[in-house]
């Protein structure tokens, strides 16, 4: 296994442009297509999510032979308490097999929470396995009051600045590209 993405390069996590939208789909595709967890269609949410102007982060991890790794985050419409907040999706996350278990998908989700949070955007939405997660400060019980129908164990919200807000009540609904995946 080829270990040239250092991590304490940062240079080798840079944000994905709209030229490259076919080579982050392929990416996708290339690394759900071995997954359990994966239903297939990430590399067509990705170029939906691009098409409707909903991604506010993407970021990719490079080496010298191209792509290897990459995250998503889109625009979600969330209220707590009747108030607009401003959200975001993780969705997809992946990092081709090769590449796998260095620590890369987490380089990019960190680095997505950074400039989620330089954006003034206050919480960041996953469905996922908390097993994998939680490690990143996503915690099922944050999200609970928002209504979604992705709701219930796997549906996990991160707050990206010091006072996650706590509704009793909320809805988080996630960019229309979602409700059309396959
Ligand atoms: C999930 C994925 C993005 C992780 O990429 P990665 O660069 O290997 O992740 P990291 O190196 O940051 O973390 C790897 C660790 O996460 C663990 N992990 C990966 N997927 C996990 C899961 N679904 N549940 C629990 N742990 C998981 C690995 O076992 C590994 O554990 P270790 O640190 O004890 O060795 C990658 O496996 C992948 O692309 N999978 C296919 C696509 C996918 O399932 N995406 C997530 C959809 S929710």
């Amino acid at each position: 296994m080829r270990r040239t993405l250092r991590l304490a390069d940062r240079s080798a996590i840079r944000p994905t442009g709209p030229d490259e939208i076919e080579a982050v789909a392929a990416l996708h595709a290339e690394a759900f297509a071995a997954s359990p967890h994966g239903h297939h269609g990430e590399a067509d949410l990705v170029r939906a999510l691009v098409a409707d102007g909903d991604v506010l982060v993407g970021l990719g991890a490079w080496v010298v032979d191209g792509l290897i790794g990459h995250v998503l985050f889109s625009r979600m419409a969330v209220e707590a308490d009747g108030l607009a907040l401003s959200a975001a999706a993780l969705a997809p996350v992946a990092v081709l097999p090769a590449h796998r278990r260095q620590g890369i998908a987490a380089a990019l989700i960190r680095a997505g929470h950074e400039r989620l949070a330089a954006l003034g955007v206050r919480m960041a939405f996953v469905l996922g396995d908390p097993a994998y997660y939680e490690r990143f400060g996503y915690d099922a019980a944050l999200a609970r009051p928002f209504a979604s129908p992705y709701a219930g164990p796997f549906f996990m919200a991160h707050g990206l600045d010091s006072a996650p807000p706590r509704p009793q009540r909320g809805e988080a609904r996630h960019p229309p590209a979602f409700s059309r995946l396959a």
